[in-house]
């Protein structure tokens, strides 16, 4: 086994700027403590990887840190007595990427409790397309379903923003799965076909859909959202949400601030539940994973392959949200 990685590397210049290079000498030795050590086949692009690529100090606090959030492959030496060499595992969140080495390297070092084993039926590539997104649409998913917002609950669709995102395009994938309709705001409306295959009952333009008058409450169009924008956008689909609905908040593609009034809460009833995919439990993990694998989503599509070398040229793609779905990293031949 070689005792060396290749992949990306955030430095420091030493005058406090974040620096990226590409790495072929990355000794195992400067890639953290763990008792298992992976062969990844597949990492993406996530946003906050994006960020990261592109020296960002918000994701990389304490360089040197190889960047990757996600990663998918086979464990190639194990010193912990349940997971043994050659399990194919992913791991999403804990910290990888963020404040220990991740996946956008050859190899990473890893702590048994943060892998997932595969379950049957999902390759390593389809993992990765899933990763970080995957548990954050399939947690927002389930936050419908455990206040109350089934398929037959309303004859409103779910609203999905930033629906032809990563985390969009997953949450519209698993909502028809469970059988919801979904309307899906899009900023890309020429996108509307593909958003189709996934399974929106119907598409709305983003611009549109800001630009109708700001009001406390709307006419009440939504029986739930899923939303990743926040700003102005998590604050006009609170308005505009049925009564004892829930808005599931997942992130802040559109900004961090929330412009609301309490209106929505204490009028309607409306439940704004917070996704957070980085800290799960092992079982949640789990479910949602073995979900996936009988799930039948159309992966193929949704997630765009490009090989490691180019990982930090996208990098600016997936910050200006010109990407669609999900950026797969092919890290492993
Ligand atoms: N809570 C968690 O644990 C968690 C996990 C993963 C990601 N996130 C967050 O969720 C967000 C989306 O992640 P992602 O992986 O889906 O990113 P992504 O693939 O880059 O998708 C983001 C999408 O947001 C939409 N968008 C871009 N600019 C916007 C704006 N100004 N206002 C409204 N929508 C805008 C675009 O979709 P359209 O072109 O369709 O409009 C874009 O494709 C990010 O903020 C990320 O940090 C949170």
């Amino acid at each position: 086994m070689a005792n060396h990685a290749s992949g990306w590397w955030i430095g420091s210049d030493g005058s406090g700027q974040l620096t990226t290079h590409f790495r072929d000498d990355i000794a195992f030795s400067q890639m953290g403590e763990g008792s298992l050590t992976i062969a990844v086949h597949y990492s993406a692009l996530n946003y906050k990887d994006a960020l990261a690529l592109t020296g960002s100090p918000g994701v990389v606090r304490k360089p040197p840190l190889i960047p990757g959030i996600d990663l998918a492959g086979v464990v190639e030496e194990s010193s912990d007595s349940e997971i043994q060499a050659g399990t194919p595992v992913v791991i999403t969140g804990y910290g990888y990427g963020e404040n220990r080495h991740g996946g956008l390297a050859t190899r990473v070092i890893a702590e048994p409790q943060h892998v997932i084993p595969l379950p049957e039926g999902l390759s390593l590539q389809h993992a990765a397309t899933l990763g970080t997104a995957g548990i954050t649409a399939g947690l927002a998913v389930n936050a419908l379903q455990s206040h109350g917002i089934t398929p037959s609950s309303s004859s409103l669709p779910i609203a999905v923003t930033g629906a032809a995102g990563g985390v969009g395009s997953l949450a519209l994938a698993l909502l028809k799965g469970a059988g919801y309709t979904t309307v899906a705001i899009t900023g890309r409306t020429d996108e509307a076909d593909y958003l189709s295959m996934l399974g929106a009952t119907d598409v709305m333009s983003r611009q549109e859909f800001l630009s109708q008058p700001s009001r406390p409450l709307q006419s009440e169009q939504f029986a739930g959202a899923i939303d990743q924008a926040g700003g102005d956008m998590l604050a006009r689909i609170l308005a505009a949400t049925a009564s004892n609905s829930v808005v599931a908040a997942c992130g802040l593609a559109g900004g961090s601030d929330l412009p609301t009034t309490v209106l929505p809460f204490i009028l309607r009833g409306v439940s704004l539940v917070g996704i957070n995919s980085v800290f799960q439990p092992p079982d949640v993990r789990v479910d949602l994973w073995n979900g996936f694998a009988s799930a039948n989503l159309p992966l193929d599509e949704i997630g765009q392959i490009i090989p490691l070398a180019e990982a930090l040229e996208n990098a600016p793609r997936v910050l200006a949200g010109l990407t669609r779905g999900r950026v797969v990293v092919k890290v492993i031949d």
